[in-house]
């Protein structure tokens, strides 16, 4: 991959941002998904790759748009697997809640887990936890490891954890241990990233929540040199099967960081929709002036870049939807 397709990929997340903060705070969460999917698509068209989506909004019979095996990108370039959540956060957009961002991650063909769009048991730290965690580890051990590598009181120690029923036993054992919680409504993308910016406060992630963001956090982990393991939660035997056929042979096997992104050369853009830790999201400044902020770095180097842009909607009246 050339380092241009870094930034060319982040004018894709910020077309998809632009057009679903219009819906912020509207109370629809499927137009928000669609402004943002429709965006993103058509930006697509105009970087230079031969993508193939295997992370996207569904199979091609429920969704017209950024399907799996859909292809992306003039066709000139190189061969890349894309992985993209539009709208990561579709609920927190129709409230009008924090953290809400379109991502993208890329890496050479063949190199992103085709995760099934199921359920995911997900642990993530940063860097200097890297290499320590276990997926199979009880709780209260794994945060004895990372607090000892971090550096940190367990006292002083953040375990985020995504609020739902099922975490609850979770939940009471880190608040048992010592440490303390964020509980975090929706978006588990930017939490999971937050442990591997140690200005968050953020130590340890854990938790279920979809796969298909299970594998875009892990680029973004493998970005930042952090560290995550994963395992799929099949709900089925049609689940199961779903697996089986996209070629996880055991759909329980732990799952490494390496497992998830095998390659070396892997790029993560996100752009902020709603505000959150690490992204500010959309401003509408007056006029036609709409100022993004993105975030976007690339594993082989590990350079990160934040980059704040302005826009004038005069010259992009494709992205006006509401
Ligand atoms: P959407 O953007 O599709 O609404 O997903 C938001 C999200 O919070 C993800 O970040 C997370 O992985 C998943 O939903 C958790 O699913 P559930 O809402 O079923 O607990």
């Amino acid at each position: 991959m050339d380092r241009e397709l870094a930034m060319e990929i982040v004018r894709v997340t910020e077309a998809a941002a632009i057009a679903s903060a219009q819906w912020m705070g509207r109370g629809k969460k499927n137009e928000a998904d669609h402004a943002a999917t429709n965006a993103m698509r058509k930006m697509f068209d105009s970087v230079n790759m031969a993508g193939t989506v295997v992370i996207g909004e569904g199979e091609l019979d429920e969704a017209p748009m950024l399907y799996i095996g859909e292809k992306l990108g003039t066709g000139m370039g190189p061969e890349v697997d894309i992985a993209v959540d539009p709208l990561e956060g579709t609920t927190i957009v129709a409230k009008g809640h924090n953290n809400a961002m379109a991502v993208i991650a890329v890496a050479d063909k063949g190199t992103l887990l085709h995760a099934p769009d199921m359920y995911m048991e997900k642990i993530a730290v940063g860097r200097k936890a890297a290499g320590k965690i276990n997926i199979d580890d009880p709780i209260e051990k794994t945060i004895d490891i990372v607090a000892e590598a971090n550096n940190k009181r367990i006292q002083d120690l953040t375990v985020i954890i995504q609020e739902r029923d099922r975490h609850q036993e979770i939940i009471d054992r880190v608040r048992a241990k010592g440490a303390r919680v964020i509980l975090f409504g929706d978006g588990d993308v930017g939490a999971s990233i937050a442990t591997a910016f140690p200005n968050t406060g953020v130590d340890l992630f854990v938790g279920i929540g979809g796969a298909p963001e299970g594998v875009i956090s892990a680029v973004a982990l493998k970005c930042l040199g952090g560290d995550m393991q994963a395992r799929l939660v099949p709900q089925s035997i049609e689940e199961e099967e779903r697996c089986i056929q996209m070629g996880l042979h055991n759909p329980r096997q732990l799952l490494t960081l390496d497992d998830l992104v095998s390659g070396d050369d892997a790029i993560f853009a996100a752009t902020g929709v709603s505000s959150g830790e690490l992204l500010q999201g959309v401003r509408f400044l007056g006029g036609d002036l709409v100022e993004t902020d993105s975030i976007v770095m690339r594993s082989k180097t590990k350079t990160v870049r934040f980059i704040k842009a302005h826009h004038h909607l005069e010259h992009k009246p494709h992205l006006i939807f509401v």
